[in-house]
């Protein structure tokens, strides 16, 4: 599937949902446990990538005031820089970071899956950006969509809807719920069609946004091959949503990694 469909789709989406995303501020039980983990990140260099609506913006700041947050679309970074006055955004692509130079940052983050909002090139591009931009010993925080998980292969996942005893409330969501199911089966029955599926990943027309994603799945093994293709070091750290460390695999729908840049690497 040309990389321009994902892009159209998911920025679509991602411009709609400045809102949603200026909502949430506080760190999931995985992104704490993985800062935890990583106690050299402490007044180093810090570029938060996918920064979205700014929820993680608070938390990398206390980490280090030596931070950037970028994302490709400019309504996120308009939010942000209204959220965060004084405080370096920038509108930049992941997939070509040529602004910044090699081993200038000790800690990248792009949480929430935003890696997967990209197809598969662009995540090779991604990694390999984000290698280059770390300096030797510099950690990559991020989470992506497990393929281990069955959340996604079901056909169809109808909206949640939210009961209430007050009537005028219970009219008002069930307008709201019938308005999100005609708006995810039309995504559905457009989207279906532009998945993909390969030994190495899946692109899925995702649940999320009411069906209006394309969203890449990559099994724990795989992502652990990406990696180190890249030139990551093989001891790479795997949490699951509860924040603990995978042992075993998990069937959590994300997964969050820690990829460390050797330190002997130039
Ligand atoms: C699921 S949202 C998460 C936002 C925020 N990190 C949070 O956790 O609330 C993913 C974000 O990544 C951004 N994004 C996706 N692909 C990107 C890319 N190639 N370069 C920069 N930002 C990207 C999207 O625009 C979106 O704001």
């Amino acid at each position: 599937m040309p990389h321009e469909y994902i892009d159209h789709i998911n920025k679509k989406t991602m411009r709609g949902s400045v809102a949603e995303y200026a909502r949430q501020n506080t760190l999931t039980k995985s992104e704490e446990a993985a800062l935890n983990y990583v106690s050299d990140a402490a007044d180093n260099p810090i570029l938060d990538i996918g920064i979205g609506g700014g929820r993680t913006v608070a938390a990398l700041r206390r980490v280090s005031k030596d931070y950037v947050g970028i994302d490709y679309v400019n309504e996120m970074v308009m939010e942000c820089r209204k959220k965060f006055p004084g405080v370096r955004f920038e509108q930049r692509d992941a997939r070509k970071l040529t602004s910044f130079e090699n081993n200038s940052f000790h800690t990248i983050m792009f949480s929430m899956n935003g890696i997967s909002m990209v197809d598969h090139e662009g995540r090779m591009e991604i990694l390999q950006e984000v290698y280059r931009l770390l300096s030797p010993g510099g950690v990559f925080l991020f989470s992506t969509y497990n393929q281990d998980s069955a959340d996604y292969r079901k056909l169809f996942r109808f909206p949640e809807f939210m009961f209430s005893k007050n009537l005028l409330k219970s009219g008002v969501r069930s307008l709201r719920y019938a308005c999100n199911l005609l708006i995810a089966v039309y995504n559905r029955s457009r989207f279906r069609r532009l998945e993909t599926y390969t030994d190495e990943y899946f692109i899925v027309n995702d649940k999320c946004h009411n069906y209006a994603t394309m969203l890449y799945y990559i099994t724990q093994a795989n992502q652990y091959k990406q990696l180190t293709s890249v030139g990551f070091d093989r001891d790479i750290i795997a949490f699951d949503s509860s924040g603990n460390l995978i042992k075993n695999g998990t069937p959590d729908d994300s997964i969050f990694y820690i990829a460390r840049k050797p330190s002997s690497a130039s």
